[in-house]
């Protein structure tokens, strides 16, 4: 009894809260208890409204019913059941006079919450209501829940989402989703949950039950099912592919699906089908950081609908690409593999060109000189992040195209991982089409070198630098950025401290989703292209992307709240800070 007696605590005079009247009590940091005398009765309730945080003790008491003042939302004053259906209950607690004083049972607060605000995040998923979203997400992470669970539902939201409701565009919810987190992993606190909210927005969206794919009946091999799979690929059938993946799971072929995968999307009908690569790489992703279990509907369902898609008749170019694609394969000669020194000047020159067969043959020749295939690969990301950093933006500056170009070249390592060279080999020729088609941007032509700086550095230090690029970004001077950066780079200043603070910036603007992928591909490339005299570039095109398609709204609000909110703010308290 002693111990339970020690949970009790005293919170009040009951001088203090006459009958009819109410009273907030500030316990700790943060968090205050409501206190209600109701006919001379006490009760005690978080003064949090579990909606969105409205003090209590300004609501309105009937018949035992609290109602907040702001959304009407309704809770039993004496158990905490919210008679609303789109909200949480309130915690009340065990409270009785004493003497003259008021004492209530606040128990050891433990979080014990968890199931309720998965299922508060489902909710925002379903509805795809930001606010939701970031409450969730932030009493989750607050009441210590791993953030491997919240973001496991939000994959498993997501594969029912796309399966019931999207066809194979839907590779842009899975990228802005995989890039948010891989991104939020670099930052803490309030940057990391904006980012995670960020990733969870892009995959909401309503879900419907659908049937379940079951496997197809003995007797079935892997060795029927590759040949197939190639076959309804070409052919344009998503629904049959999804049943031949899921049969070689069930068989115990998963390891065998991804490089499969990737080898029909490398096929030449696949040319002016980037999103395909794309995407089948953060579908990789998925797999590798959750395992086949957690990430298996979601990948065959959507693998399906983009390599199993229909491409109708090709235009004269793409089908002149098709055919010259193909026989450069049947040349190619990897037995007889030269070791010519690579020539980088004429691989950027042939890509270049506007003239496919020059840009297949200058890829035919790469690959034949025995040259690395990463180094191509690092090649084609810088090649697309110069063309990024030079776009003129005074029409239409081509960004949707060139962070393609750019996030396509950085996808053909994960087929590399996946899938081996020759997969990538195939690649290569597919990011060489998408320059050749992307020959309406008037970028000129020149090679890889680190560009001449012309403006002046102008700040005393690296901090003053920073804050000048990021006010170039906030008062959306593209003319100037990119000129800012490359100043602030050739004065030797960190540029892993400039993209992080590239990135926050980033984060915070409402943009975010949109420009998810292409800063989560900077980041990476930044690291695997350290060696490149044209490496500056990347963060050059990263800030003129950022700052040129800025719509200058903060998408804060709702982030800062929630954080606020899990610390058991009012908002009367949160807009008074
Ligand atoms: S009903 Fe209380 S904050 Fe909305």
């Amino acid at each position: 009894m002693a111990t339970q007696e020690a949970k009790w605590t005293k919170l009040a005079d009951l001088s203090e809260v006459p009958v009819g009247e109410a009273k907030a009590v500030q316990i700790g940091v943060g968090r205050s208890i409501a206190l209600f005398n109701v006919d001379s009765k006490l009760y005690a309730t978080d003064n949090q409204c579990p909606h969105m945080g409205y003090p209590l003790t300004r609501g309105r008491i009937r018949h035992g019913i609290l109602t907040c003042d702001w959304h009407e939302r309704s809770f039993d004053l004496e158990g905490g059941g919210c008679f609303n259906v789109e909200c949480d209950d309130l915690q009340t607690f065990p409270a009785e006079v004493r003497d003259g004083e008021i004492w209530v049972q606040l128990g050891d607060l433990t979080y014990r919450r968890k199931a309720e605000h998965l299922s508060l995040l489902w909710e925002g998923l379903l509805s795809g209501d930001r606010w939701t979203m970031s409450k969730a997400i932030a009493l989750l992470l607050k009441g210590g829940v791993p953030e491997v669970e919240i973001v496991e539902l939000i994959l498993r939201h997501l594969g029912r989402h796309i399966a019931s409701s999207h066809g194979s565009e839907a590779g842009w919810d899975v990228a802005r989703l995989m890039n948010g987190l891989s991104v939020g992993r670099r930052y803490k606190d309030a940057d990391r949950l904006i980012a995670m909210t960020t990733a969870a927005c892009a995959a909401s969206g309503g879900a419907a039950e659908r049937l379940e794919v079951v496997p197809l009946p003995d007797p079935v091999a892997w060795e029927n099912i590759e040949p197939w799979v190639h076959s309804f690929s070409r052919d344009g059938h998503s629904g049959r592919i999804e049943r031949c993946l899921f049969t070689a799971y069930t068989l115990g072929d998963a390891d065998k699906i991804l490089p499969l995968l990737f080898e029909c999307t490398v096929e030449p009908h696949f040319l002016g089908f980037p999103d395909n690569l794309i995407s089948l790489s953060y579908l990789s992703e998925a797999v590798d950081e959750f395992g086949w279990e957690k990430a298996f509907e979601l990948v065959f369902n959507l693998s399906a609908k983009l390599i199993g898609r229909r491409r109708g008749d090709p235009q004269r170019f793409r089908r002149d690409a098709i055919g010259i694609m193909r026989e450069k394969l049947r040349e190619l000669d990897t037995s007889d593999i030269a070791t010519t020194n690579y020539d980088e000047d004429a691989f950027v020159s042939a890509l270049t060109s506007v003239d496919i067969q020059k840009s297949f043959n200058g890829v035919a020749d790469a690959l034949q000189c025995g040259v690395q295939i990463d180094r191509l690969i690092s090649t084609l990301v810088l090649l697309a992040a110069d063309r990024m950093a030079r776009t003129p933006v005074n029409v239409d500056a081509g960004w949707e195209c060139l962070t393609t170009e750019l996030n396509l070249a950085a996808s053909l390592r994960t087929v590399q991982r996946i899938a081996g060279d020759a997969a990538a080999a195939k690649g290569i020729f597919h990011a060489a089409w998408l320059i050749f088609d992307d020959r309406w941007l008037n970028i000129p032509s020149r090679t890889l070198t680190p560009p001449p700086v012309e403006a002046a550095f102008n700040a005393s230090n690296e901090e003053e630098g920073i804050q000048q690029i990021t006010n170039a970004i906030e008062t959306l001077n593209v003319p100037s950025v990119g000129g800012q950066v490359l100043a602030y780079l050739n004065a030797g200043y960190s540029g892993d401290t400039l993209l992080y603070a590239l990135g926050k910036a980033i984060l915070w603007n409402d943009t975010a989703t949109e420009i998810l992928p292409t800063l989560r591909t900077v980041f990476d490339e930044w690291n695997n292209c350290a060696e490149h005299p044209a490496r500056n570039q990347l963060l050059v095109a990263l800030a003129r992307y950022a700052t040129d398609i800025r719509t200058n709204k903060d998408g804060q609000s709702a982030t800062t709240t929630a954080i606020r909110f899990a610390e058991g703010r009012t908002t009367v308290e949160i807009f008074e800070d």
